[in-house]
Formats: structure tokens, C-alpha cells, sequence
């Protein structure tokens, strides 16, 4: 039998790091608190950990802004740490993938702080991507050199102060303190390429590769003029010339032994753009983030399969999915219907995971979600750290309602995710008490148990599962599809469907006898 890499069907579990687990108590998550809570998510049975960035940085964008892509920020550990760690998620038989930001590094990154010192024109400002402004309405006045908006809210540019009253403008498609990198120039490419060697060398199994299709820009820096930013070969994301920057990498994985991966974060507007970046000498997976966007909707659902599908069906790389990350407000709270039925976001996400999981290819959680966590709402303006909050000005609450650390033990904060006596660095729920993994994990009607038990029926089936589904008639209000020994089904609807031939192998709430309950779905053994 053919040996399939083990990303392809893998479960990976994103860790936001500043809110995993704190073992040195200074409020925030680091390596060894990843470390000390292995056991977890061995026992969840997933197959592969995805760790959110954890190298030094100011943490204006939550460690999105690296000021040193070689080393651990001191809040998260040192190298050894991270070597430690390696050694001990390998040691769990669970891999390790790491983020690594390309578009941009950090504004104390020492190479844009030379550029800052270095005049316009030098060598060091053809590290970033610095243009003058154009003229503005009154004299002497200025505007950015185009209309590109970031992406946390507010204009793309910002101009630096040369001392004089002038001074060029440096590009950054996220914060202030995000300026992007000039991918044009050599430079650029040969660190990042001895900075994936670097990691590769101390035994990380894959890259997410954050901002994956934003690299090159187009570099006649012409007007958005109310295009979609994102639109694929528009000025911004998606140039022709980033596939030969994965080219490199991918030969740069294939040099080193273990099916070493490389995920990208790609947003796109269409299927044709996605399947450019896994042809078979470039990446091995992107995201794919249609479950994610889809409401609750068997419709919905449907189509965005059908879609996903079909976007990597040409090149045969296996699909991926997602229902949350650090990015999106959490699934559970994103099911909620105000006004609906009590509990049921619960149950809408309890049947979410039957269908993520019965899905070809390989399906990302985020951490938390095993939990039940729901979206925090209600956090104190004074304790929002997302740029975004402060770059609208409070119109958009940012996304640290996801961020909020995980509560693993005890009847109040810091509930375990620091040591007693210690604020974490996002104020946690009062309410919190039950939502812990030691509340949870001797509760056989949790949602920690019935994750346990879906990972570890889907770990029984995976050899048997064909990668192809096969659509069943269904009822409109629900879908059903078969993998060969495997039938899922999944209604949306409110009212009681007839299920598909097969015995019940798994639920997500109690059967009416043959009947399948509105916002409930079913594993069955295909007859
Ligand atoms: C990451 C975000 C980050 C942004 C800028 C995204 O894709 O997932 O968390 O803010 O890139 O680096």
C-alpha cells in the first residue's frame, strides 16, 4: 500500500502561544507551558501542532511583527526551549509546524531600523519598500503614494520623519509597525531561505507560511481604485512572481528527510488563483477557508465542498479545512441565532466537527474549540490589544475575543493557565469554571469527551477512507455523503430528517429512532 504523507490527512492543532499555557508566570503563554501540557493534546488525539509565532517581537500584531526571526521572544523562552519542545511533541508522536512571516517584519527589526537611518535610495531602504508621496491639495502638503488601504483599517502607508519636513513613505499591508519587505531584492530571499534552514535544522516538520500571497507587489504601485484589495494579480496579492519564491522553498524542503510541509495563507478571490500555489513543485497545502466564511446552511455547505473540491481537484493535493483560528470570531458564538433555541450554537458545533472531520484531506482546530470556548465579547476597551481595535477606532472590536487564554483548571482566574496570583494577559471570564479541561475531562457529556471520542474514531477509520466523497440525496435542509465505509450525515434544518442507510457509529446529540433532530449530525458505517 501506498504510503500517504501524514499531512494529508492530519488533524493539526493551531496554538496561539501567548494563550496556551503559562509556565513562568509572567501572564503570558510560552514553550514550556506548551511543554507541561502535551498530555492534552495527546489524550485529544491530534496529529500535528501548528505554534503561532513565538520569535522575539514587540507583539504590536501579537508576534506577526518579528524583530529577529532566529530566536525566542525572552516572554516565550529561549532556543532551547523550542528545542526541548521539538524533542517532546516528537517524543508524543505529534509533529511540529511553525508560522514564519515573510510579507513583513517588525519596525525594530534591525534592518528597518538602519533603513530609518539610512538615506533614500541606499541599500538599506531596498530591503522595504520606501517611495516618495505625492503632492497634496494645499502646498507642501503630502498624500501617500497610492490609495492602498491596510488591512487592520487606515491607509498602507506611513511616512517617516527625515528631521527637514519631508521624508519618503514605507509600504506595511498590516500595522504601522509591519513594514513589508522588498521581495525584489536578493537579499530578502537568501534570509529567508537560511531562515527556514534554520528551523528545519532543529526539526520543525512544516511551515504556515502567513501572508503567502502578498510578497511581490506590482511595482508600479498604481491606484486600487475600488478594486477588491485581494483580487488575485491585482496590484497587491497574488503577482505572478511569488510562485518562484515557493519554487525555492519547496526545494529547500525536499533537501531535508521526514515530509517536511509547507501550508500557505492564502486568500483569493478565485479557485483558479489557489490551485497556482500547489502545483506539485511548490507548497502542499493552502488554506482553504470556505467552511470557515459559510453559514449555517446545508446549502452553504454543500457549495463551498463542491468548491474546495474542485480547487484542488486538478492538482492532486489534498484539501484542508477550518472552522476557527486566531483570525475569526470562534465558530461556537458565530452558530449562535439570537433569539433561537438555548444551546443552540452548542449543538450546531458539535455537529460542525462530525462534518470537518468526515472531510478528505486534512482539518485544522484551533485551540479552544475542544473546550466549547465561546467568541469573548465583552472585553474592557483597555484591555484590547488588537491593532485592528485601535486602527478603527474602536468601530471594529479586533480579534482578541479568540485570543483569550485557555482555563485548564481551578474555580477562578488565572484557572490554571498561570500560576495562582497572576492576571493573565487578557482578562478571563468569571464564568470560566466549567469550561476548564479538568472540569471537563472526568465529565463523560462534555465537549472535551466528545471531541476525544470523534479524534479517536476518525484515527480508526482514516486507513479505510477513500480520498474521494460521494454526494447522497438528501433532504434540502441537510447533506449526506459517503467515504466508503463512512457515511456523514448532517441536518441544518430545525425540524427531524430521515437518515441515510447504516448503522450509527457516532452523534452528535440522541437519535429520534431512524430520525436524525434538527442541527445534528451522524457518523454511519455504510451498509
Ligand atoms: C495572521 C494574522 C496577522 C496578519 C499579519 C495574518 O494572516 O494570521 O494574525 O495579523 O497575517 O501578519
Amino acid at each position: 500500500m501506498t504510503r500517504i504523507p501524514w499531512w494529508r490527512d492530519a488533524v493539526v492543532y493551531e496554538i496561539y502561544v501567548r494563550s496556551f499555557a503559562d509556565a513562568d508566570g509572567n501572564g503570558e503563554g510560552d514553550l514550556q507551558g506548551i511543554r507541561s501540557r502535551l498530555g492534552h493534546l495527546r489524550d485529544l488525539g491530534v496529529d500535528a501542532l501548528w505554534l503561532t509565532p513565538f520569535y522575539r517581537s514587540p507583539l504590536a500584531d501579537g508576534g506577526y511583527d518579528v524583530a529577529d526571526y532566529r530566536d525566542v521572544d525572552p516572554r516565550f523562552g529561549t532556543l532551547d526551549d523550542f528545542d526541548a519542545l521539538v524533542a517532546d511533541v516528537h517524543a508524543h508522536g505529534l509533529r511540529l509546524i511553525v508560522d514564519i512571516v515573510p510579507n513583513h517584519s517588525s519596525d525594530r527589526h534591525p534592518w528597518f531600523q538602519e533603513a530609518l537611518a539610512a538615506p533614500p535610495g541606499s541599500p538599506e531602504r531596498a530591503r522595504y519598500i520606501f517611495r516618495p508621496g505625492r503632492p497634496g491639495e494645499r502646498p507642501g502638503e503630502e498624500q501617500p503614494p497610492n490609495d492602498w488601504p491596510s488591512a487592520f483599517g487606515g491607509p498602507a502607508w506611513t511616512r517617516v520623519d527625515d528631521g527637514a519636513g519631508g521624508g519618503e513613505w514605507y509600504l506595511h499591508l498590516y500595522a504601522r509597525e509591519q513594514p513589508d519587505f522588498n521581495w525584489r531584492n536578493p537579499e530578502v530571499r537568501h534570509e529567508f531561505e537560511d531562515v527556514l534552514r534554520f528551523w528545519l535544522d532543529r526539526g520543525v516538520d512544516g511551515f504556515r507560511i502567513d501572508v503567502a500571497a502578498g510578497l511581490f507587489k506590482d511595482e508600479s504601485f498604481g491606484d486600487l481604485a475600488g478594486r477588491d484589495r485581494r483580487v488575485a494579480n491585482g496590484p497587491i496579492y497574488s503577482r505572478p512572481e511569488v510562485h518562484e519564491v515557493y519554487r525555492k522553498w519547496r526545494r529547500i524542503l525536499d533537501e531535508y528527510g521526514g515530509d517536511r510541509m509547507a501550508i500557505g495563507e492564502v486568500w483569493t478571490d478565485g479557485p483558479e488563483d489557489l490551485a497556482l500555489y500547489l502545483r506539485p513543485d511548490e507548497l502542499h497545502q493552502v488554506f482553504q477557508f470556505d467552511l470557515q466564511l459559510a453559514s449555517w446552511s446545508a446549502t452553504a455547505f454543500r457549495d463551498v465542498i463542491d468548491a474546495a473540491l474542485k480547487a484542488v481537484a486538478p492538482t492532486g493535493a489534498a484539501p484542508t479545512w477550518v472552522l476557527s483560528s486566531h483570525d475569526s470570531i470562534r465558530h461556537l458564538t458565530r452558530y449562535e441565532r439570537p433569539g433561537g433555541i438555548p444551546g443552540i450554537e452548542r449543538a450546531r458545533a458539535k455537529a460542525a466537527l462530525l462534518l470537518l472531520l468526515s472531510l478528505p484531506g486534512s482539518a485544522y482546530l484551533y485551540q479552544g474549540e475542544e473546550l466549547g470556548l465561546p467568541e469573548v465579547t465583552d472585553l474592557p476597551d483597555e484591555a484590547r490589544q488588537d491593532p485592528i481595535f485601535e486602527r478603527t477606532c474602536g468601530e471594529l472590536a479586533g480579534r482578541d475575543g479568540c485570543r483569550v487564554p485557555l482555563p485548564w483548571s481551578g474555580r477562578a482566574e488565572p484557572f490554571g493557565f498561570s500560576p495562582a496570583g497572576v492576571r493573565p494577559w487578557l482578562p478571563m471570564p468569571r464564568d470560566w469554571a466549567s469550561m476548564t479541561v479538568e472540569a471537563q475531562a472526568s465529565d463523560p457529556s462534555s465537549m472535551l469527551a466528545y471531541y476525544r471520542g470523534a479524534l479517536a474514531m476518525r484515527r480508526r477509520l482514516a486507513g479505510d477512507l477513500p480520498e474521494e466523497l460521494e454526494w447522497l440525496d438528501s433532504p434540502d435542509t441537510a447533506l449526506f455523503f459517503r467515504r466508503g465505509p463512512l457515511t456523514c450525515a448532517l441536518n441544518c434544518g430545525e425540524n427531524p430528517v430521515r437518515l441515510p442507510p447504516g448503522t450509527p457509529l457516532l452523534t452528535s446529540a440522541p437519535l429520534y429512532g431512524d430520525l436524525l433532530p434538527g442541527n445534528t449530525a451522524a457518523w454511519l458505517r455504510t451498509p
